[in-house]
């Protein structure tokens, strides 16, 4: 069974790189961004206040979140999300959660939650996982493990075209530099970057140059 862990900071393409290579390997996608929104959606609907750790890490084991592949009609989306059966994979990816699904994220209770779903998905089959601490923490005898990184003005400039806002790139800078610092500095597994990674530039390579990239490392590894 192979693991391939992609960790990087927001916007630098995990998701894309992550579910191309997914495809291209027939293993499973595990976008665990995903699983940290649905707990923060799930959290400001309840009102809870986003210091309380215990709470909120109550919460993390109590909500029913689940990440599966869209149905081929759903041509908009990697991935849908659930939170107890409710499909919230546009609910999850408002700005309201994008400013405060870091102080979600932060607390050890929270993360102790969401480690025991993500390891047992990875126990299933063949898997490509994205997020922050999988090579360091959630996978660490991962098959490989990928660092995907680029310029903070990079990553946001392409958000801004994305979303069809190059008025906002300024903005989109902020926040990505907010959320760098905070998934960086926070106590509890920090974004790092881990020991013996595969460093990709996405700034420098596109999706199919990374992919290519990461499949010639794995065939090495099988030599
Ligand atoms: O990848 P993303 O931007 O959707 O992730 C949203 C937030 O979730 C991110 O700011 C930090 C947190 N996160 C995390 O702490 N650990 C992960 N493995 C994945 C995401």
């Amino acid at each position: 069974m192979r693991s391939i862990a992609v960790d990087g900071p927001s916007g630098a393409g995990k998701s894309t790189v992550g579910h191309a290579l997914a495809v291209r390997i027939d293993a499973t996608f595990v976008d665990t961004g995903l699983m940290y929104r649905a707990l923060t959606l799930a959290a400001l609907d309840r009102d809870v206040d986003l210091d309380d750790a215990l709470r909120l890490g109550r919460l993390a084991e109590e909500c029913v979140i689940e990440v599966e592949k869209p149905s081929p009609d759903q041509r908009d989306r990697l991935e849908t999300v659930r939170l107890g059966g409710r499909d919230v994979t546009t609910d999850v990816r408002t700005p309201r959660v994008d400013r405060a699904v870091s102080a979600v994220s932060r607390h050890a209770a929270v993360r102790d939650a969401m480690l025991g779903v993500q390891r047992a998905v990875a126990m299933r089959g063949d898997v490509v996982m994205v997020g922050r601490d999988i090579g360091t923490v959630v996978l660490p005898d991962a098959t490989l493990k990928v660092f995907l990184t680029a310029d903070p003005e990079v990553r946001a400039a392409r958000r801004a075209a994305e979303m069809g806002r190059p008025d906002r790139v300024d903005e989109y800078l902020a926040e990505i530099r907010r959320r760098d610092a905070a998934d960086s500095g926070r106590d509890v597994a920090p974004l790092r970057m881990a020991a013996g990674a595969l460093i990709l530039d996405t700034g420098e390579l596109d999706v199919e140059a990374c992919v290519d990239a990461i499949v010639s490392r794995l065939e090495e590894l099988d030599a």
